[in-house]
């Protein structure tokens, strides 16, 4: 055994050792004894599963679907995806290439346990969900970063500055659109061109696509899956989560070449062999029957966007873009920095729960992240209180 792995006191791995808590449950976690705390800091719908998911699920429960599922996932659920898919993007994508997953951070993790060698790198476009890196650590991969940018027009990714990032020992570009928190949306010429480079580098994509059904121009944002062949060394990453507010069912999928599926179903067996067979059956009828949920949804989350929108407008110290998709506003305030200090004092001080802009990145560390997929009385309450907040820092 190599010492450099075990340098601490608790004899555990040094990548373990060394990793830190999420600073977005770091904020929650000091709010412990707190009441009356006005919550945006997580990443989830305000409204409990519906109803006719729940059914699908106490039926399978009656009937006493209570066994061990097959590890790639029951059939009927893989072929659904795959209906479900063919009939969003025009694809053909077939049952073989489907894993379904306990949650979408399952997915990113059995992904990267698959493709990701300890030591390697892989490029990440940041902001990005905690997570994603937090997942390359875990596995002892080296993270670099590449930094959208806020503009006028909207956030923007430069490809020549994503491709430089990119050497010899990179496994993977990682690419998280519709984006948790920035909200920005890769469009399909640049997804050709990062497919482009790929192919020609041998590098692996990850398009984590958990928010691709919460868009607001469109029916759904563009998915690699559009670009694609089955030869393609593209995985992309999906879940139940947001679309169909199912957040504790932790219920996902990956869309993965053939060739993986083997290997995949190996990780998942050595991890938690799949999603219990009640909980999948949950799954199916999401995708069938999901789309007036959807669509209602994504009208409550507009409606919320334009109240925050109106709100920044009267705001001189908040710098902010419209985001095209997903559920969250993230903003920059101006002449600061430690977010992790100004949403602790925020929620000790005002009771407002919102994320550190340092989660999604130590670029971002004068922004905040609040979840606006929740109700207009809530979030106007919230943001008197942050109006509070603002004046005293003026
Ligand atoms: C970008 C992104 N990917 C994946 C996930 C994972 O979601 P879950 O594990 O609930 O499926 C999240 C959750 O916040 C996310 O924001």
């Amino acid at each position: 055994m190599e010492k450099k792995y075990f340098e601490n006191k608790l004899g555990i791995r040094k990548d373990i050792f060394e990793l830190p808590f999420s600073p977005i449950r770091e904020v929650a976690r000091s709010a412990v004894n707190q009441e009356d705390v006005v919550q945006f800091w997580f990443g989830e719908p305000d409204v409990s599963t519906p109803e006719f998911i729940r059914s699908a699920t106490k039926l399978s429960l009656d009937r006493g679907e209570t066994f061990y599922a097959p590890n790639s996932g029951l059939l009927p659920l893989r072929e659904t995806i795959c209906d479900y898919t063919n009939r969003l993007y025009e694809t053909s994508i077939c049952p073989e290439q489907i894993t379904v997953s306990v949650s979408g951070m399952n997915a990113l993790m059995i992904t990267t346990q698959t493709l990701i060698s300890y030591g390697s790198k892989v490029v990440v476009v940041l902001p990005c969900w905690p997570n994603i890196p937090a997942i390359q650590h875990i596995i002892g991969a080296e993270v670099e970063g590449v930094s959208l940018k806020m503009k006028e027009e909207g956030w923007s990714l430069d490809l020549d500055q994503l491709f430089d990032a990119c050497d010899n020992n990179t496994s993977a570009i990682i690419i998280n659109s519709p984006n948790n928190p920035s909200g920005w949306m890769m469009n399909s010429d640049e997804q050709k061109a990062v497919l482009e480079f790929a192919r020609k580098r041998g590098i692996w994509i990850i398009s984590d696509e958990v928010y691709a059904r919460i868009s607001f121009n469109s029916d759904h944002a563009p998915s690699f899956c559009e670009v694609v062949n089955n030869e393609d060394r593209v995985v992309i990453v999906n879940n139940f989560s947001k679309s169909w507010a199912m957040t504790g069912w932790r219920l996902g999928w990956i869309t993965a070449p053939s060739k993986l599926e083997t290997h995949l179903e190996k990780l998942t067996e050595y991890n938690v062999a799949g999603p219990p067979t009640f909980i999948q059956q949950g799954g199916i009828i999401a995708l069938k029957e999901g789309e007036t949920f959807i669509r209602e949804n994504n009208k409550r989350y507009l409606k919320a966007l334009s109240v925050f929108k109106d709100w920044t407008d009267s705001q001189e110290r908040i710098e902010f873009c419209v985001p095209e998709a997903a559920f969250y506003a993230f903003f920059n305030i101006i002449d600061c920095n430690d977010s992790l200090s100004m949403a602790k004092n925020i929620l000790k001080n005002y009771g407002v729960g919102l994320a550190p802009g340092c989660a999604f990145g130590p670029q971002f560390d004068s922004y905040l992240r609040l979840c606006y997929a929740t109700s207009i009385p809530k979030l106007e309450r919230g943001l008197e209180r942050l109006e509070k907040w603002l004046q005293s820092i003026t």
